[in-house]
């Protein structure tokens, strides 16, 4: 009940900022506080706010200005430091020590929400990154005539949860007592392994030698319209022209892309959801066909999660 007045409001809300600039509606559906951040781009008029926390099931409209281009994310696992005052977040910290990030980035692993309002022909781009990593499944969906549509103005995010299924070499684990030690963010293989190839530098700076490896198909099979290597350009940028409000949702239901507008299956783009991955307690296992291509650290961990659903498919009958 609550939480459908507060849709209610933020709708309103979002109508009438939306009929004179350019708005956010950031929700969060998440069972756990999100502190979203805020980044604008070096030259790029700022936002009101560059951090603020959203408890589960609110959310907050923002006023975006004209021309704007920056990040959004969300930070998770936020406390004050008792002895110093000092405000730090286990994952995508910005460093202000601070609830707004003052002009901070997001510290990786962290999945990022990109936008540059009114670019090339007086489109907005935008997209879901997930080339710095992973840390909470995030949903852009623009709103309005543009989005009614279709096209190339879509939802796009990450709608799985892939801090459970992170391959081992790239998990973050938090420590026992703030998260039970369980995952927290996923690396992305640059951060990982720190080489030109999975970084996209030196040698591999350019898109004829940098290719997606098996960690970044590993993102890309989960979340098939999020970024996953630095030249995954083709299938994970989207526009929508300039009078496009945007609803950004932390761990999105697909109840809330169905009330975003959003088919799933947009005309010509990827599916927002890969639906060939079982689901299992927020766990994906991928199919043995993709298992076959992955590499033993990998492999090992597709089969310990179908080992573990196959147990679990067992305990249910
Ligand atoms: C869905 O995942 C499977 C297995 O991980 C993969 O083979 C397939 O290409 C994925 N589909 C999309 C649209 O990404």
């Amino acid at each position: 009940m609550a939480r459908a007045h507060l849709a209610l409001v933020s709708f309103f809300a979002a109508s009438i900022i939306g009929a004179a600039s350019k708005s956010f509606t950031i929700a969060n559906n998440c069972e756990h506080t999100v502190w979203p951040g805020i980044l604008s781009s070096a030259g790029s008029a700022g936002v009101d706010t560059t951090g603020f926390a959203l408890a589960p099931g609110e959310s907050r409209a923002l006023s975006v200005p004209s021309g704007w281009s920056g990040r959004l994310w969300g930070r998770t696992l936020c406390s004050t430091d008792a002895a110093t005052g000092r405000f730090a977040c286990v994952t995508g910290d910005c460093g202000s020590g601070r609830q707004d990030c003052g002009g901070g980035g997001a510290a990786p692993p962290a999945t990022l929400a990109e936008f540059t309002m009114d670019g090339s022909g007086g489109m907005d781009f935008y997209d879901v990154s997930l080339v710095d990593g992973y840390n909470l499944p995030m949903l852009v969906a623009p709103q309005g005539a543009a989005a009614a549509a279709g096209g190339s103005c879509v939802p796009t995010g990450c709608m799985a949860d892939l801090n459970g299924a992170c391959p081992a070499d790239l998990r973050v684990a938090a420590s026992t007592t703030s998260s039970g030690g369980g995952g927290v963010a996923c690396k992305s293989a640059c951060e990982a392994f720190g080489s030109a190839q999975y970084c996209c530098n030196g040698d591999y700076g350019n898109p004829s030698t940098c290719k997606p490896s098996a960690y970044s198909q590993f993102f890309k099979n989960a979340c098939p319209r999020a970024y996953s290597y630095a030249y995954d350009d083709a299938t994970s940028t989207f526009t929508c022209a300039g009078d496009t409000a945007y609803a950004i949702t932390f761990c999105p239901s697909t109840t809330s892309v169905k009330a975003a507008g959003g088919s799933p299956q947009a005309q010509g783009a990827l599916p927002l959801m890969n639906a060939t991955m079982v689901y299992l307690g927020g766990d994906q296992v991928g199919s043995a066909t993709a298992a076959a291509r992955l590499p033993s650290g990998l492999l090992h961990h597709v089969v310990v999660l179908a080992v573990v659903s196959l147990a679990l498919a067992g305990a249910l009958y």
